[in-house]
């Protein structure tokens, strides 16, 4: 099969994957690729039915160790975690904190989470001339409060963590990558170490000292790869679906109308938005132990590297009506923007409440919101894994 050069394709892929999806996906479901990310080569599957049966395929694995040796993977993680994980090692550590994510326990933080959100749109409302990048002022800061907080991490240094955490998952340099991560766990292992130190009512300690109702509890390692899964999990994505969900509204006047003239619209609204520009392009690797046969085509088994292209589901004209629409009344249930099967999204109700409050309280309280840049001119993370811009210059007043 001949390989498609998505790294060749460059800056223009990065802008506007969509049409590139879309073509492969007119051709079959599956393709082999050369990714931007370290030119690897690996099997994109593109299309809504592919993708959700590729998510729960038995045969794939996300153990690391059984990649083939040839794609040349380095660590990039703190510790094992479950997105590196098969069952029963999975189903252990997803139920170790299964139960702080439950809709009801995450709905307790809405008070917490519109208290930071208004004071971080009060900073905004008052920069000079209203002028101010929607990712520095709101997109950012909000999600890695929030999680830095349920950890009980509140003096994360977050500037580094930040530049860490996005060339661990983005650099287009695998050198780069291992040396952010690299940074990352040492720093890690020193806030556990504090933390240890100084064990209070949060989840990290919780983590560290506990056991849950079967005894189990973590090993140092995985201790580390949980923190750093949540941390970097909880703000990696949130951060882009605020911003896509802005910019999506702010390209698309009459949808802000709409949701500026009928709040009740906000839910649908946010999975129109995951929907419509996945925050998770195609999500964390997955490798073949056997082949695996998709519509004609049977990938080799021997740790040949799947991805399923997330947002190409979502743009699906055989599972969405007119799906390049931006439409907030629509019916967009069923995207894959939070994965599917036993893997899928465990901060799924906190982001969705996130997102939440934070577009309801930027359209009440700013009057005027616009955009600051053409839309064209905005500048893209880099990389198949995250899907969002690096800013959002807007214009804000009361
Ligand atoms: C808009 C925001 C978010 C999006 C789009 C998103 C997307 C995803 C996706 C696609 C997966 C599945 C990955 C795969 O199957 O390879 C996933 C898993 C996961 N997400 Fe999220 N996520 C978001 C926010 C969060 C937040 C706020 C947290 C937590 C604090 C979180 C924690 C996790 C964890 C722990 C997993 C692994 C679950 C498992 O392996 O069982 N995510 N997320």
């Amino acid at each position: 099969m001949t390989v498609v050069d998505l790294a060749a394709l460059g800056e223009s892929f990065t802008r506007d994957p969509y049409p590139v999806y879309a073509r492969l996906r007119a051709r079959g479901p599956v393709h082999r690729i050369r990714m931007p990310e370290g030119n690897t080569e690996a099997w994109l599957v593109v299309g809504h039915e592919a993708g959700r049966a590729v998510l729960t395929d038995p045969t794939l694995t996300k153990d690391w160790s059984k990649a083939a040796p040839a794609l040349g993977l380095g660590a990039v993680s703190a510790g094992p975690h479950m997105l590196r994980a098969d069952p029963p090692d999975h189903t252990r550590l997803r139920k170790l904190v299964a139960r702080e994510f439950t809709p009801r326990r995450v709905e307790q933080l809405a008070p917490r989470i519109q208290r930071t959100t208004d004071g971080l749109v009060d900073t905004m409302l008052a920069a000079p001339g209203g002028r101010v990048d929607l990712v520095e002022a709101l997109s950012f800061p909000l999600p890695i409060t929030v999680i830095c907080d349920l950890l009980g991490v509140p003096d994360l240094d977050r500037r580094s963590f930040r530049t860490w955490s996005n060339d661990a998952l983005g650099a287009t340099d695998p050198a780069d990558r291992t040396a952010a991560a690299t940074a990352m766990v040492e720093y890690l292992t020193k806030l556990v170490d504090d933390k240890r130190r100084h064990l209070g009512d949060d989840l990290l300690s919780a983590l560290i000292h506990g056991a849950d109702e079967d005894g189990d509890s973590l090993s140092p390692e995985e201790l580390l790869g949980m923190a750093w899964l949540l941390l970097v999990a909880g703000h990696e994505t949130t951060v882009n679906l605020i911003s896509n969900g802005v910019l999506a509204l702010l390209t698309h006047p009459e949808q802000l109308a709409a949701l500026r003239a009928d709040p009740g619209l906000m839910e649908n609204a946010v999975e129109e938005m995951l929907r419509y520009d996945s925050p998770v392009e195609t999500p964390t690797y997955r490798f073949t132990t056997a082949p695996l046969t998709i519509g004609d085509t049977t990938v080799p088994g021997g740790g040949e590297l799947v991805l399923v292209a997330l947002a190409d589901a979502g743009r699906d004209p055989a599972r969405f009506t007119a799906p390049d629409d931006f439409d907030i009344r629509r019916d967009a249930r069923g995207h894959l923007a939070f994965g599917h099967g036993i893997h899928y999204c465990l901060g799924a109700p906190l982001a969705r409440l996130e997102a939440r409050i934070a577009l309801g309280t930027l359209l009440e309280r700013c009057g005027e919101l616009a955009l600051d840049i053409h839309p064209a001119a905005v500048t893209w993370r880099p990389g198949m894994l995250i899907r969002g811009p690096f800013s959002l210059p807007v214009r804000v007043a009361p």
